[in-house]
């Protein structure tokens, strides 16, 4: 009797055990798949957020402003060892010398005449007129002649020529019957061989950076120049003169010797371009070295500087074709020649639009 209950009980001991086992291992696998689970969740949330990461961080080099990629099609000038042999090459050749080195043709110590500022038309058309958004020659030739919106008239590529020695050269233009401006027309055909008429090239001229919602500031812009420019161009923007004193090593910015307030330069847009892609000197689009509020700011500072005054009372006739930071009105908006000197020019873009719409 004694022996049977002993029995029993050891079966239902055994009983227990096993059961406590299966659940042991049940909650054991259940563990193991919850694991399997949340591992393989995380692994895809994981490389669902790689790229995201990926991309922020490519903003953000963006925003630095320390690399931008050459924008696909963008024009390249041919290289200068393709220059032909012979009468024609030669031509080519001395117009590039004229273009690069024009103080020491027609500045104040010049070889043929003395009617320039000293500048060189290179110090602003970079790499003899090669640079991609350096004010480059690529298009020009194949645009001429063309309507000038600020002469109000047809103009052959020569006029255009002659307007920089006015304005940016703050002189005179030379004797167009002699052989340096045919040189000059012949390197700027050259450079720009296979050009189509109304091409678009992109970075041509100079960038045109978004408008900022401020006016540009003098005072702000004065610090970035103290800083990033005077270093070369001369504390007083004066710049610094060659040796032999009969061009410049670093041009100047304003005063007497730099471009007057007629010329391109003058508009702040052209100028914030200008430097955004290729200053300090060695800056390219690829690799700016200002931001765009620099940019604008510097443009603010040196175009309120001193500089030569133009009479351009006949500029600009048909006023709808101003551009909005020519300086000196009148204007068909009712915005000051100080706001459309320095902006903001969002207010003055809308006003235009609304302008355009009631006409
Ligand atoms: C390392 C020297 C150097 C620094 C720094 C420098 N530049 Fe220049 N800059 C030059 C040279 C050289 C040229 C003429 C380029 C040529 O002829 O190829 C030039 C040309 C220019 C021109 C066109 C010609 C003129 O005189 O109007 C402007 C505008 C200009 N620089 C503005 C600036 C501004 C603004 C800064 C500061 C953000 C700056 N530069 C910093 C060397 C410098
Ligand atoms: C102070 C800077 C500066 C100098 C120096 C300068 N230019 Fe210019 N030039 C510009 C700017 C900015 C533009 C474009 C903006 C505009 O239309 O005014 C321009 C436009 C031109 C164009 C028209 C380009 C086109 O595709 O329509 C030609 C051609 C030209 N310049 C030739 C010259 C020649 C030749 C010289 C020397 C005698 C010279 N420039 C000197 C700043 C300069």
């Amino acid at each position: 009797m004694e022996n049977k209950k002993e029995e029993k009980d050891l079966v239902k001991a055994l009983i227990m055990v096993s059961r406590s086992i299966v659940y042991v291992s049940l909650i054991v696998v259940a563990c193991i798949l919850l694991l399997f689970v949340s591992f393989f969740t995380n692994e895809t949330t994981a490389s669902a957020a790689k790229p995201i990461v990926a991309a922020a961080s490519t903003h953000t080099v963006l925003a630095e402003n320390t690399s931008r990629p050459i924008p696909a099609g963008a024009w390249k000038a041919p290289d200068t060892s393709t220059i032909p042999a012979g009468k024609a090459g030669e031509m080519i050749r001395y117009g590039r010398s004229l273009l690069a080195h024009t103080s020491n043709y027609f500045g104040p110590n010049g070889s043929i005449a003395h009617i320039t500022n000293g500048m060189n038309c290179q110090n602003c058309h970079l790499d003899g007129g090669g640079k991609l958004f350096g004010n480059n020659y690529g298009n020009f030739i194949a645009s001429y002649p063309k309507m000038s919106a600020r002469s109000g008239k047809v103009e052959p590529a020569s006029e255009r020529i002659a307007e920089c020695f006015e304005r940016s050269l703050a002189g005179e233009v030379p004797d167009t019957s002699k052989k340096e401006i045919k040189a000059m027309l012949a390197y700027m055909q050259w450079i720009g061989k296979g050009v189509k008429k109304s091409q678009k090239l992109i970075g041509s001229s100079t960038e045109k950076l978004p408008f900022m919602d401020q006016a540009a500031d003098p005072a702000k812009g004065k610090a970035v120049f103290v800083s990033k420019c005077q270093s070369c161009h001369g504390a007083n923007g004066e710049g610094k003169l060659t040796a032999d004193k009969r061009s410049y090593t670093y041009p100047p910015l304003w005063g007497k010797h730099s471009y007057n307030d007629g010329a391109g330069m003058y508009r702040i847009g052209n100028f914030a371009g200008f430097v955004k892609n290729n200053m300090p000197y060695g800056a390219t689009y690829q690799n700016p070295q200002l931001t765009d509020e620099e940019a604008w700011n510097v443009a603010a500072f040196v175009n309120s500087q001193p500089r030569l005054h133009r009479d351009q009372h006949k500029d600009w006739k048909d006023l709808k074709s101003k551009p909005i930071d020519f300086p000196f009105g009148p204007y068909l908006d009712a915005f000051s020649e100080k706001q459309h000197k320095y902006g903001p020019f969002k207010p003055i873009k809308n006003a235009q639009k609304e302008l355009a719409i009631k006409k």
